[in-house]
């Protein structure tokens, strides 16, 4: 179905740009395995985010999470916990990986991650490898240092999935990619920061970045002997390409998104809408909004795709999806989780958003109160 508003509309580099990139890496005889685009974009990501950090390359955010379990969680305990209210790969490189999903719920009022209940059980379960956060919707945990503390007092290793949060911020001077072991991104087409499909996995510890490029790499060591079992999970140099360029035009196009933010807030400011915590300060994927009850949910979407407006119920909770349900703990009480899934409606964001488009949005919205 065409849509008058679409739910996002990619940016990328013009043709004539990728031509002239696609002519130097024929030129350069060099297409793939870390080549000259791949160095340079996977240092420059790096420097983006931080001056302390290392960073790689990864074909998707996916693979990026599978290799952070592959190197950080060791021994025999089997669960990894992880939220409800996210996207289902997690759980998928979880259960590729040899280990179980255990679901927590989130926090009513951030939408991240219950801490305190993650707590509860690290305290009565012996059986949790490690954890899994997530940036809800790539916003930054402002929490982000008590489950540092957490994951430190239990002895946890602590990966971030941080999917669409490349260029967001914990804090006003810090940005996402700097906490727990290691955070990946996704470069997906999908997202703010996009180049077609890959991922980044960025991290204060530089060994893990280096086994992280062998892992991506079949394994190999210098000397292209298998020195682990990994897989093949290269970046391409045209993807790399695209990501230097992307990198120039990022920061002006993340004040668009912010703006696009900014103005959905004012436009839906009674009590009837709720908004995440921190997500003025992040790369802003979608806007996503909580209404104050379901009828009032249930009439929008429906009104919104009548008006020709393309919107999205993030997330489908993971527990409440069949094939994963069997992993769900029933002592785990998921019930913000349930709550905010049924009320929310994600809306369109683009990097240039028309405001009149934002106000008829809107519009549309409020016009279906309940
Ligand atoms: C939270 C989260 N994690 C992981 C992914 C997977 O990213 P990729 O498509 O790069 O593998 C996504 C993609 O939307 C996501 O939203």
């Amino acid at each position: 179905m065409k849509y008058k508003i679409s739910f996002i509309k990619p940016n990328f580099p013009s043709s004539d740009e990728i031509v002239a990139d696609y002519s130097e890496i024929v030129s350069s005889n060099w297409f793939t395995n870390f080549g000259p685009k791949e160095q340079s974009f996977s240092k420059k990501s790096a420097q983006f985010i931080s001056s302390d950090v290392y960073a790689t390359t990864i074909a998707n955010c996916t693979l990026g999470i599978e290799s952070a379990i592959a190197e950080l969680l060791k021994g025999d305990r089997k669960k990894v916990l992880l939220p409800s209210f996210t996207f289902a790969a997690g759980a998928e490189a979880i259960l590729r990986s040899g280990f179980e999903p255990l679901f927590i719920d989130v926090d009513r009022k951030s939408w991240q991650p219950n801490i305190e209940q993650a707590e509860q059980i690290l305290t009565e379960s012996d059986d949790i490898a490690g954890i899994l956060l997530c940036n809800v919707f790539g916003v930054g945990n402002t929490n982000i240092t008590e489950w540092e503390k957490l994951a430190s007092k239990f002895a946890k290793p602590l990966i971030i999935d941080s999917a669409a949060g490349f260029g967001s911020k914990y804090f006003d001077e810090e940005k996402v990619g700097t906490r727990g072991d290691c955070e990946i991104f996704s470069m997906h087409a999908t997202k703010p920061f996009a180049i077609g499909e890959g991922g980044l996995v960025v991290s204060k510890n530089e060994k893990l970045i280096r086994r992280i490029r062998e892992w991506q790499n079949f394994g190999f060591g210098t000397n292209r002997q298998v020195q682990q079992i990994g897989t093949n999970a290269k970046l391409q140099e045209i993807n790399a390409a695209i990501g230097l360029r992307q990198l120039d035009k990022f920061d002006e196009r993340l004040k668009g998104r912010r703006a696009t933010l900014k103005l959905y807030k004012q436009l839906l400011k009674t009590d009837k809408y709720s908004f995440q915590q921190n997500d003025e300060n992040s790369t802003v994927p979608f806007a996503s909004v909580v209404l104050a009850s379901q009828d009032h949910a249930a009439a929008a979407r429906k009104a919104l795709a009548e008006a020709g407006v393309e919107a999205r119920q993030y997330y489908e909770p993971l527990h409440l999806q069949a094939l994963l349900s069997r992993y769900v703990d029933p002592a785990v009480n998921l019930e913000a989780t349930e709550f905010i899934a049924s009320r929310i409606i994600s809306l369109p964001v683009h990097d240039n958003m028309d405001e009149k488009d934002v106000q008829y949005i809107a519009k549309v919205i409020r016009d279906h109160e309940v």
